[in-house]
């Protein structure tokens, strides 16, 4: 089921776990490890689709994600792929219409907080999750996590959205991690621990302009937006279409969470970046059977790239990644790894590096995340469960 791939560091890399191993990894450890239950949900019939209730049985279920990201983790890609991409209710944020058709939009996860509205100046408290007025356009922002950006082949930057769900987005507020005086006091002794809880999601999209010419062929191949982009020089922002080419998703089931990421199957076309990784083949049957079942709607034109719920499998530290958002990197990108360097210090370096430079290249972190330098020390450092955007609270 494994494919190992071999980087210029010669380090054996597992891509895309997607195995029945889960929690048996030394990365995890056993308090990660979910037995496979009777009640687990059963798979789709092929050619049909998960119904709306059978999808929120499991989106919604913490513990359904746990059970489902050991025993059949494709799947329950696609189940959040879709849960998440149901129509949202009008007037609410983050909660689904049942009666909804799949397709239409605003979908649940666009009416979640972006982190705009989450880390605002001076530290200030956010207004509370529904307050605020409706869900405006997304804020586009520009740059990969290495400083570098994507265009696609009309000469267009891909930008993307970071988004929470209320269970995230409540937790950071209870604890005023949304500022740098919340976070600073986590170094205080005697502090408790980040801990989100098990409901806590989080999504990062990647978004392509849509040229009504030039991708004329392809408009009804994406979720589409509506979204405001800041020009690069600065200035008032102007409203573009944009089409979802990437989506990541990561929830806290797991004490590591559960790490997701789709992308638009023509990417690689639009944007001249080969996918690097490969999908693996239980995955890919999976994928097909979704995108069948999705013709004539934007969401067939989606796949799952993999599932990562550890970071090491069999000793081999596994890989995750995106051609939009890890667009350079995709082949020493381990999501849970680099995702458990988040953190914070009041020493003189106030988060953890994520990239070495290795050979000329930016390598991201991969294999069991190091316990070092976290700790009390004056130069050391807190974790901050997982939530890299964090990064973005301001004094
Ligand atoms: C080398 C480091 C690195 C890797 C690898 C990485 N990320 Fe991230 N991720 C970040 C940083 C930094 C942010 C903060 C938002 C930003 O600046 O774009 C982030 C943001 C996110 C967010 C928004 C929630 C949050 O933590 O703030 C999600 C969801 C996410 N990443 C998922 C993934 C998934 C899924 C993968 C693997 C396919 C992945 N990431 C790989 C560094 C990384």
């Amino acid at each position: 089921m494994r494919r190992g791939i071999l980087l210029a560091t010669a380090t054996a890399l597992v891509a895309c776990k997607s195995s029945s191993t889960q929690g048996s990894g030394p990365g995890t450890g056993s308090g990660s490890a979910v037995p496979p239950t009777a009640d687990a949900v059963p798979p789709t019939a092929p050619g049909g689709l998960p119904g709306f209730a059978q999808l929120a049985s499991v989106a919604t279920v913490p513990a359904a994600i746990a059970r489902m990201s050991a025993t059949d983790p494709a799947t329950l890609a696609w189940y959040l792929f879709l849960y998440l991409n149901w129509p949202a209710l009008p007037g609410q944020r983050g909660a689904p219409d049942p009666a909804g058709k799949l397709g239409t939009t605003p979908t649940v996860w666009q009416t979640w907080k972006e982190v705009h509205e989450v880390y605002l100046g001076g530290g200030a408290r956010p207004l509370p999750w529904d307050d605020g007025g409706p869900v405006g356009p997304p804020l586009l922002s520009q740059g990969e996590i290495d400083g570098t950006t994507l265009s696609d082949v009309n000469g267009n930057p891909i930008t993307y959205t970071v988004a929470m769900n209320q269970g995230a987005f409540e937790y950071l507020v209870s604890r005023q991690l949304y500022g740098w005086g919340g976070q600073a006091a986590l170094r205080q002794a005697g502090a408790a621990p980040v801990a989100f809880p098990t409901t806590a999601m989080e999504v990062k999209a990647s978004w392509k302009i849509l040229d009504p010419v030039a991708d004329q062929d392809r408009l009804d191949h994406y979720l589409v937006a509506q979204a405001r982009l800041v020009p690069d020089g600065g200035g008032p922002a102007t409203t573009v279409a944009v089409g979802l080419t990437g989506l990541h998703v990561t929830s806290k089931a797991l004490p590591s969470w559960v790490w997701i990421t789709f992308e638009q199957i023509e990417n690689p076309t639009t944007t001249g970046v080969p996918l690097r990784l490969p999908v693996d083949a239980a995955t890919a049957a999976v994928n097909a059977r979704f995108q069948q079942a999705l013709a004539g709607t934007p969401f067939a034109y989606y796949q799952a790239n993999g599932v990562q719920t550890e970071a090491t499998v069999g000793g081999q530290p596994t890989l995750l990644a995106n051609t939009q958002i890890e667009t350079r990197f995709q082949t020493s990108s381990s999501c849970l790894t680099c995702h458990a360097l988040a953190s914070v210090s009041t020493g003189a370096r106030a988060r953890l590096d994520f990239f070495t430079m290795q050979a000329g290249n930016l390598v991201g972190p991969t294999g069991a995340p190091p316990t070092a330098p976290f700790g009390p020390g004056p130069d050391q450092f807190t974790a901050l469960d997982f939530v890299w955007s964090m990064r973005e609270a301001r004094r």
